[in-house]
């Protein structure tokens, strides 16, 4: 079956750049820039992986993003995922980068945006990867800051496929974000949003009634709302679910009760996704095997979803016929 699963064409449509940051890389680009990190080894980063809900992962997934300060260490961070991306069969990645969290600590936007867009150009080149980008906002930060953050990107609006949403759900609803998104919407940027991952299901209502996003990451606890889950369905709107970070977070005890099987059955246009590799164990193929092992899929059911993604993804027609 891994293969099979190696061989299937895959998009990955949510998958946070700054979590695919390995720690081997983290401590050469610690080592490269001066950055001092509270690991003495590889082993140590490993074992601190060790997280009790999102919050905690944030912590550190930041304090790790702090290596990152040269266009070059944006491109060697996207072009390191991209070949092992490559190397299990991804064809087409849709990366989220958060830059408040780089411009924060003096890394300008324009470092963070040209580094990565070296490697995308890079990738398309030499490994024949599509990508896009969807610029996220920290939903634990002001919205005003947001706004200003939208602003400042212009001149990388053209380059954007998306503007998104992410960062510690609770306590902060994406109704918190509506002009920031109004103004996305009205520059013609789509929309995507996390909610129901860690929030209530009226949060994925509120990123669909006032984001007006057109997928939705995460997602999984829609289901305690019939209504909602009626609703996603006839709307066709498209759920990134990401396995083994809701393992890894503590959205699930066991991948085994996992709620995809519920969603797929509820009749749900689901895709799989490895959110942050680095910090849960594991990538696109690594998902999509412990499905495999959790829930018995056969070969059609990874189709159908590997399918959903190239449907769902912000990619051109040309590219998409190619793909299909
Ligand atoms: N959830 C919310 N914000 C994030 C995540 C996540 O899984 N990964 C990186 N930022
Ligand atoms: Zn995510």
């Amino acid at each position: 079956m891994r293969d099979f699963l190696k061989r299937l064409p895959k998009a990955e449509l949510h998958l946070h750049i700054e979590g695919t940051l390995e720690p081997e890389l983290m401590m050469a680009l610690a080592e490269r820039n001066g950055v001092s990190l509270p690991y003495a080894s590889e082993d140590e980063v490993r074992t601190a992986y060790d997280f009790a809900d999102l919050q905690s992962f944030l912590n550190l997934y930041y304090q790790g993003m702090s290596v990152l300060r040269t266009e070059r260490d944006f491109h060697d961070l996207a072009m390191d995922y991209f070949q092992r991306a490559h190397d299990e069969g991804v064809v087409h990645v849709e990366m989220h980068v958060d830059p408040q969290a780089h411009m924060a600590r003096g890394v300008s936007l324009q470092t963070v945006m040209e580094g990565l867009g070296q490697a995308r150009r890079r990738a398309e080149r030499e490994l024949d990867m599509s990508s896009a980008m969807i610029m996220a906002f920290l939903r634990d930060r002001p919205a005003e800051e947001a706004m200003q953050l939208l602003e400042r990107a212009e001149p990388y609006w053209e380059i954007l496929d998306a503007v998104g949403l992410d960062s510690a759900e609770l306590g902060h609803p994406p109704a918190k974000f509506a002009e920031v998104f109004q103004r996305a919407r009205a520059l013609g940027l789509p929309r995507v949003a996390h909610a129901g991952e860690e929030g209530p299901p009226e949060y994925i209502h509120e990123a669909l009634d006032v984001l007006d996003v057109c997928r939705v990451d995460h997602g999984v606890r829609c289901l305690e709302d019939p209504a909602l889950v009626a609703r996603l369905r006839e709307q066709g709107t498209v759920l990134t679910v990401c396995p083994l970070s809701n393992l890894r977070l503590k959205v699930v005890e066991r991948l085994d009760d996992h709620p995809l099987p519920r969603l797929l059955e509820a009749g749900l246009t689901l895709t799989l996704n490895s959110d942050d590799p680095s910090y849960f164990g594991g990538g696109m193929l690594d998902n999509f095997e412990a499905c495999h092992r959790a829930f018995g899929w056969s070969r059609d059911v990874f189709v159908d979803l590997a399918r959903n993604a190239i449907d769902a993804a912000f990619m051109s027609e040309a590219r998409r016929d190619e793909l299909l």
